[in-house]
């Protein structure tokens, strides 16, 4: 966890929305990370969830840090409940500089026409529904804001295919929604970017991926290690704040190098490291 010695007032003054701002279970997924790390740099920051009991773990850890942040629940996957929220959060924050996109959830894993037609609605509506309803909600905030950056939470399964059938193609679609959006609000000052988070270890994560499956996770990636949500953190603090001033539109792959290796490195690396057989 990072300490307050290493916090410099980077969002200080700034206005933020974190959605998907709790975690799944014990320890620090990547609204958690996201949020708290804007908090300890001066953000007030409005966390959204689906879950109060997720986001209170992160309330906890902001004011243990003495930073400044509240929780609104409701699903944003829902038309409703996101303008109900962005417009409560609103009246708290006061206005809007940065809003981040986090919510994403994995599902109907298998061959498309075997695949429940409903796992497929419900993975596209929250992964890019989710998206488009805050983007629709907090743009008019973001417009009169000081900050305005919008950060979208993607995934490198938005980049290679890895056989899904609707989360790669989901996280594809928040790739290409933040370009539309950089060109779209450019000329209003709004920046729009995205960050492909690689192999990340979030309770999300470990609750299915285990022992062989994290080693070759590992290994797979050119630095031979595994990401945390904090990685992820740090690129979202980037490109909200005005040290990415010049930048707008770029999806930024935060994956230890997993998509730039050639398929026979990553093959050569993962059976070299491979531990012996008995
Ligand atoms: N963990 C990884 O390895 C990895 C890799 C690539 C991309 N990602 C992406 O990073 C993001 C965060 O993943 P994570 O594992 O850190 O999860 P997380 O720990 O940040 O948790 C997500 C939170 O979102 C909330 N949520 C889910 N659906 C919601 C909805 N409809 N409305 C409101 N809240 C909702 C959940 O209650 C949960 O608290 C996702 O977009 C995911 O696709 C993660």
């Amino acid at each position: 966890m990072p300490q307050p010695h290493i916090f410099h007032g980077r969002m200080t003054g700034w206005r933020a929305i974190v959605t998907g701002a709790g975690t799944l279970g014990d320890g620090v997924g990547t609204g958690k990370a996201i949020a708290t790390l804007f908090a300890a740099e001066g953000a007030k920051v409005a966390l959204f969830d689906l879950d109060e009991a997720r986001a209170r773990t992160t309330l906890e850890l902001i004011n243990s840090m003495k930073g400044d942040a509240c929780i609104f629940t409701g699903n944003v996957a829902d038309a409703q409940d996101a303008k109900r929220m962005t417009g409560e959060a609103l009246e708290w924050l006061g206005g809007l500089d940065t809003l981040v996109n986090n919510i994403g959830i994995g599902a109907g894993a298998g061959q498309l026409h075997v695949v429940a037609p409903d796992d497929i609605d419900r993975v596209l509506s929250v992964n890019l529904g989710t998206v488009i309803n805050m983007c629709r909600e907090a743009m008019p905030a973001l417009l009169a804001g000081n900050g305005k950056s919008i950060v979208n939470i993607s995934s490198v399964a938005g980049i290679l295919a890895h056989g899904n059938s609707a989360y790669g193609p989901s996280k594809a679609a928040v790739i290409q929604l933040t370009a539309e959006l950089a060109v779209m609000y450019g000329r209003d000052g709004i920046r729009a970017n995205c960050v492909a988070p690689g192999h990340i270890m979030t309770p999300m994560v470990e609750a299915y991926v285990k022992g062989e499956g994290r080693r070759v996770r590992s290994a797979i990636a050119p630095i031979g290690i595994e990401g945390d949500a904090w990685d992820i953190a740090q690129a979202a603090l980037f490109l909200a704040g005005s040290e990415s001033r010049f930048i707008t539109g770029i999806t930024l792959p935060v994956d230890g190098g997993v998509t730039v290796v050639g398929p026979m490195a990553a093959y050569e690396r993962v059976v070299q490291e491979a531990p012996a057989q008995a």
